[in-house]
């Protein structure tokens, strides 16, 4: 079906003269002499009607065009309307400028010349409009995305008492401080956290601080002005403006370098603070919250975490138990897992997971958590060729992923040739990014690199 434009005017000539213009554009055109006849036509169907064109003085015994326009911004506040003004007007097409029209072309003899020249606009705008209707399914299946991402299995089981402390949490603007060991959902509670703060308007911003440079942590953090290094050729918003409005998320705290620490204390506790190079203060309304799986404790007596910056963040903590302690979440993990999967990898065959499966995985000890369980169901899952995964596909997913034990030497030998191969492992999965790597091993990026070092695995 063609794109229908309503043509509403009391002057037959104009509706012909516009109905064939518009048919030269590929539109169809349908005609109506009376508004109030199109918004009963536009409410009985409104289906491909791209486009208004009213005109505003429709003759006596009529509602004007801007009366209809006020009724059709109610029942179609999308729909687009270009105004036919006559000499004398022009108030009114402010007017109906300023009720949301989208153009208004002058009714003079000229009429047929300046719509031809208008509908070149108008297929722009066309265009435009097309943009926004896949731009706004796009965003819708983004979000869906988003949610499914974000979507936390276990509410009302394992991590039913962290969801009590989310709910209670999340409408106190104070920072949260997010411990457990790696892979077992910390930035899941975080996003969960902004997410019922339903009063944050703002973003959801997050930073790396173990894979953030000491030099440029600074500018990262608070923005920079032009000119504040060499190659800054405009100004840049830091994170925590980025993030005014909503949340700051401080993922890897722990690996935070000592310098960092002092700077960030005095924006957590005030909310303001200068971009480099730049002079005016800077107000913010952030709520932040930080994660870890390092041992706080440990770090602050050896002086490299401050202890003044742990008791500024942590006016609550939130402590995301370990897999081992939640088991009950397992099978329902599990087939959220295999769910996911299959709608982004497309021909995946498997809908179920054995019952035998899911008892020899309630056995195991998941040392990397919830993430490794989500990688071994989906490397299961890719291999399955049937229905259901079974034990047999648990298992080649968790040859192929764990180097052999080696056989021979010292311990200290056996161990570190075992340290290689994980190390291997992990950025050849990785692809070579020694930050991904670092962080599906649970390491600061400096701890890798000197263990990337150390075994002579720099490419
Ligand atoms: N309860 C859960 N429900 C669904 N998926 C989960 C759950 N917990 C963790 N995941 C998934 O496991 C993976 C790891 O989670 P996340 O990144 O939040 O862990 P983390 O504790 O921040 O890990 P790290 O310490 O390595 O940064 C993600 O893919 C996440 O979606
Ligand atoms: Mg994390």
């Amino acid at each position: 079906m063609s794109a229908k434009v309503f043509v509403v005017d009391d002057q037959p000539e104009v509706i012909e003269l516009l109905t064939e213009l518009l048919k030269e554009h590929g539109k169809q055109a349908r005609g109506f002499a009376d508004g109030d006849q199109a918004l009963a036509a536009l409410k009985k169907n409104d289906k491909n009607v791209v486009l208004m064109v009213l005109d505003i003085d429709l003759g006596p015994n009529r509602r004007n065009g801007i009366e209809i326009l006020k009724d059709l911004r109610v029942s179609h506040p999308n729909l687009p309307v270009v105004i036919l003004t006559g000499k004398g007007t022009v108030d009114d097409a402010v007017m109906a400028m300023r009720l949301g029209a989208t153009d208004f072309i002058e009714k003079d003899p000229r009429l047929g010349d300046r719509l031809s020249l208008h509908m070149k606009k108008l297929d722009r705008l066309l265009a435009v409009l097309d943009d926004n209707k896949r731009l706004k399914k796009q965003n819708a299946l983004l979000r869906e995305r988003f949610d499914l991402q974000m979507e936390m299995i276990g509410k009302d089981g394992g991590l039913a008492p962290i969801m009590q402390q989310i709910t209670a949490l999340a409408k106190i603007p104070r920072p949260v401080l997010i411990i457990g060991e790696r892979g077992t959902g910390k930035e899941l509670v975080a996003a969960a956290l902004h997410a019922m703060a339903l009063s944050r308007k703002g973003a959801f911003i997050t930073i790396n601080c173990a894979a953030l440079p000491e030099t440029l942590a600074e500018a990262e953090l608070f923005g920079h002005e032009k000119g504040a290094y060499t190659d800054a050729s405009s100004s840049k918003p830091g994170k925590f403006e980025l993030a005014d409005g909503g949340t700051l998320f401080l993922d890897e705290i722990g690996n935070m370098p000592l310098s960092i620490q002092q700077k960030i204390l005095r924006v957590i506790e005030y909310q303001t603070f200068e971009r480099v190079r730049g002079n005016k203060e800077i107000h913010v309304d952030v709520r932040v919250t930080a994660a870890t799986n390092a041992d706080l404790d440990k770090e602050m007596k050896a002086g490299r975490f401050r202890s003044d910056l742990y008791d500024r963040l942590a006016f609550d903590t939130i402590r995301v138990p370990p897999l081992r302690e939640r088991r009950q979440d397992i099978p329902e993990l599990c087939r959220f897992f295999v769910e996911r999967f299959k709608c982004e990898v497309a021909g995946v065959q498997c809908n179920h997971i054995s019952q035998a499966a899911l008892a020899s995985l309630s056995s195991r000890s998941f040392p990397g958590n919830v993430r490794e369980l989500k990688n071994l169901i989906e490397r299961a899952a890719y291999r399955c060729q049937s229905d259901t995964i079974g034990v047999k596909d648990l298992q080649s997913a968790t040859h192929t992923s764990e180097p052999d034990l080696p056989a021979g030497g010292t311990l200290r030998e056996r161990v570190a040739s075992f340290e290689k191969q994980i190390l291997e492992q992990a950025l050849k999965i990785a692809g070579n990014n020694m930050s991904t790597a670092a962080k599906e091993l649970g390491l600061g990026y400096d701890q890798m690199r000197r263990l990337v070092k150390k075994h002579s695995l720099e490419h």
